[in-house]
């Protein structure tokens, strides 16, 4: 790989201007709502759709930054994609080795997920892409997909530590790899096996720990066959024959359990209150959050389950009925929970006890060092917590901290939404210097929890 070396990165055109916010403490929240669609999900969708030959119609898209930035990629490698009146999104491919080559640099705002799968997608294509982003997305590595497919044939050209902005120069001559991930990451074997849907020969990815499925599960709804088996060290084995078409077909996003996690907190840690979120994903590696918050006490029931394209979706209830408990997080938990540090912390705030968190050196390389930002958020609420370099230690007192800080969010949706739900009880307002990066993940966020009943709002 060759470094090259970019001293002022150019200034993504995506960037919105800061909207500081207040989050004051409220009556127990009520009511229901729906929480917008699955951010992976929308993500896969729109690049499915964008490689699939037809019509792909999707409903409960998310129409968050992160998304639209997908789908701006898609159409600037040839894909049709337009918003009907009806509210849904329909796409139009090119089919898989027909993606055309983007004429603009790819601006990927603050989304990981949509430069890390382009990047595999474009890499066993005869094109090349070059992908920018805004200052979060430059601080993020992408070594870890470069690697697997350099390995495959691609070629790239990035910054120092492998980050953005960076060039792909892919090939029509990709060849299939085996590749067991050095990390539990999604987005990596997602990147590998969207490659090896052009590379010649079966492309194998090698999982030590499971994390989402959402690729495996959304490829075989857009008529692919993936495989998958097991090592003989209990690994997960996902292969996939190169030279597969994907055919388009009907999409129905379910809710994102990672922006449901807000609320649900919020309704936890605000006595008395009582809650329901329709048409939630609860497929069980993404659940992990939810496991942790019933181990503390919590009252969460999943109802009305039913299965939608290999997709476990429910109504979820969530009924205040005291304090939660502090509780030591399984390791082995982690990637099932992988974006839902933050707001446990926050549960773990306001919890009767100690909650151990470990394994969590991913958080370094999210959004923002979410461990760091967490860790600083909380001392300044005047939480009692110990920090190291992958793990958190908080100590509850069963009583909401007292807040009253001002919490820098380093252009990290889930940090800012993370301390505006702990704003809701604690004694003095807690205030973010940034509110708009919410939208990348979940617009609309201050409605839906007005609606219940919470006071947050732009300062
Ligand atoms: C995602 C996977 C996770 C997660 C991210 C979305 C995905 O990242 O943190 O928000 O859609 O595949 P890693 O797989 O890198 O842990």
């Amino acid at each position: 790989m060759t470094h090259i070396s970019i001293s002022q990165p150019p200034k993504a055109s995506s960037k919105p201007s800061q909207i500081a916010m207040i989050s004051s403490a409220c009556s127990p929240l009520q009511g229901t709502i729906r929480v917008p669609g699955d951010k992976s999900m929308s993500h896969r969708a729109l690049m499915f759709g964008a490689l699939a030959e037809g019509e792909t119609m999707i409903s409960g898209l998310l129409e968050g930054e992160d998304v639209l930035n997908t789908a701006d990629a898609m159409r600037a490698m040839g894909a049709k994609i337009e918003k009907g009146n009806d509210g849904l999104w329909r796409c139009f491919g090119q089919g898989v080795g027909h993606l055309a080559e983007p004429t603009t640099v790819l601006d990927m705002g603050n989304s990981g997920t949509s430069t890390r799968l382009l990047m595999g997608i474009v890499a066993s294509h005869p094109i090349s892409a070059c992908f920018t982003g805004d200052a979060s997305l430059l601080k993020r590595p992408m070594g870890r997909v470069t690697l697997p497919l350099e390995q495959m044939g691609a070629s790239f050209i990035t910054r120092a530590g492998g980050r953005p902005p960076l060039a792909v120069n892919g090939t029509g001559e990709a060849r299939a790899i085996t590749y067991r991930l050095p990390v539990a990451s999604a987005q990596v074997k997602s990147a590998i096996l969207l490659a090896g849907l052009n590379a010649s020969g079966t492309t194998t990815v090698i999982e030590p720990h499971k994390t989402r499925d959402h690729s495996e599960n959304m490829l075989r709804h857009f008529g692919v066959t993936v495989e998958i088996s097991e090592t003989e060290d209990g690994a997960d084995a996902i292969s996939i024959h190169g030279g597969q078409r994907l055919l388009g077909c009907a999409v129905d996003v379910p809710s994102d359990p990672s922006s449901a996690a807000f609320p649900v907190v919020a309704a936890l840690i605000n006595p008395g209150s009582d809650i329901k979120l329709i048409r939630v994903g609860i497929n069980p590696r993404r659940t992990g959050l939810y496991d942790t918050l019933i181990e503390m006490g919590a009252e969460i029931e999943y109802q009305s389950k039913t299965i939608d394209a290999g997709e476990p979706i429910a109504n979820i209830v969530v009924k205040s009925t005291g304090p939660l408990k502090g509780v030591d997080v399984p390791a082995s938990r982690v990637p099932s929970m992988i974006d839902e540090f933050p707001i446990l912390a926050m549960a773990a705030a306001c919890a009767e006890g100690t909650t151990r968190m470990t394994d969590l050196a991913e958080l370094r390389v999210k959004e923002s060092d979410r461990l760091l930002m967490v860790a600083n958020g909380l001392k300044a609420c005047g939480v009692h917590l110990e920090m190291g370099e992958d793990w958190l230690t908080i100590h509850g007192t069963g009583k909401p901290p007292k807040g009253g800080a001002i919490i820098e969010t380093a252009l990290d949706h889930r940090i800012a939404m993370s301390f505006l739900i702990l704003g809701t009880v604690t004694k003095d307002p807690i205030s973010i210097d940034d509110g708009s990066p919410i939208n990348t993940s979940f617009p609309g966020f201050v409605d839906v929890m007005a609606d219940l009943g919470a006071r947050i709002q732009e300062k």
